[in-house]
């Protein structure tokens, strides 16, 4: 049986709002019918993910599936890495070599980051996409590309192109193909979910019978903006559980919250709540040190000038808040 097959209809890519049942629903169909397929969206909202679904739910998942980084590609290697060499046919090149375009077969090639490409790689990623052919370096052989190609992106594109940081007709092109993953504080119907399935694979993970969240708790994650989308959700609850002491705790309510992440509660006081006046003013406190902390990309140097207290005095409060 080859290497992939258990992959099929084993991804989960989940959610309930519109604007997700829309995407994947568009995703769905690109996995049938796509040849190229421009996946963007901010880091964390699933576009790897989405090009793993791809693959499993097109006719070849049982082909095979290669991810790489644009990151790790250069101007000298990129038609190497990419459509491979024959021996000799540069200082170094011992022997013929496959590029990712042989080995994937008709299977998926996902080019993730595509921003990070240079202008340079650009010209030669546009070359390629226009007809699917190729040549390894050193050879007079055309080839052609069988498989499926997904680019990724976490950057806003048409911005690069006016910053004269990627090409405008390589935009062009890719921008017709592209599916957009919305970010997750535009689909807060989806946390529920996401938080529910994340629960039952913790759940799972440290063999405990029961592991479920209180709905005060539920309710200030369903309202954060989560800005790390799926990723900082994800990254959050498994601290949240990893800090839990199993042997009383199998519920997480707000107070853990509090505890273990930055997530931002609500600091006005209820007549309903059990709350005195030190509780709410240290929540306000320590909401308004996150906020300085995010404003300040996290240099305590510039949070503590911006608050006006001397950065021992931050540190003191950011233990006392465990936000260290
Ligand atoms: N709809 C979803 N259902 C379940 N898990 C999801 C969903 N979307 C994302 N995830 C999970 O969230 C995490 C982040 O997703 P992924 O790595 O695909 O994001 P990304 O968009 O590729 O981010 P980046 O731009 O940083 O590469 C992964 O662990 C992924 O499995
Ligand atoms: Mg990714």
């Amino acid at each position: 049986m080859p290497a992939q097959d258990h992959k099929k209809h084993h991804i989960r890519f989940i959610g309930v709002s519109p604007l997700f049942r829309e995407i994947k629903q568009s995703i769905l169909k690109a996995a049938k019918f796509g040849i190229t397929i421009l996946l963007s969206g901010e880091t964390g909202t699933g576009k790897s993910l989405a090009a793993e679904l791809i693959h499993s739910e097109s006719p070849y998942y049982n082909h095979p599936f290669i991810q790489v980084s644009s990151a790790d590609l250069t101007n000298d290697l990129f038609s190497s890495q990419l459509f491979g060499h024959t021996k000799g046919s540069f200082t170094g090149a011992t022997g013929d070599k496959k590029g990712f375009c042989d080995q994937v077969g008709k299977g998926t090639l996902v080019l993730e980051d595509i921003d990070n490409l240079t202008v340079e790689m650009q010209g030669r990623l546009l070359t390629f996409l226009d007809k699917f052919h190729y040549k390894a370096l050193g050879s007079s052989q055309q080839k052609k590309f069988n498989g499926k190609l997904i680019l990724t992106t976490n950057k806003d594109l048409a911005l690069l192109v006016k910053e004269q940081r990627f090409r405008h007709d390589l935009y062009h092109r890719v921008s017709d193909i592209e599916l957009e993953i919305p970010p997750l504080r535009k689909r807060k119907e989806d946390i529920k979910l996401l938080i529910e399935a994340l629960l039952e694979e913790q759940r799972k993970q440290y063999h405990l019978k029961k592991l479920t969240i209180a709905q005060d708790a539920m309710n200030i994650l369903q309202h954060y903006d989560w800005y790390g989308n799926i990723r900082e959700l994800e990254k959050t609850i498994n601290k949240i559980v990893f800090h839990l002491d199993f042997k009383v705790e199998q519920t997480i309510t707000k107070r853990h919250l509090d505890k273990g992440s930055r997530i931002r509660t609500e600091w006005k006081m209820k007549p309903t709540e059990q709350e005195t006046l030190p509780m709410v003013v240290a929540d306000f406190e320590r909401n308004i040190i996150i906020e300085a902390l995010d404003y300040c990309s996290e240099v305590r140097q510039d949070t503590a000038k911006y608050l006006g207290i001397s950065r021992r005095t931050l540190q003191n409060k950011m233990n006392r808040y465990e936000l260290s």
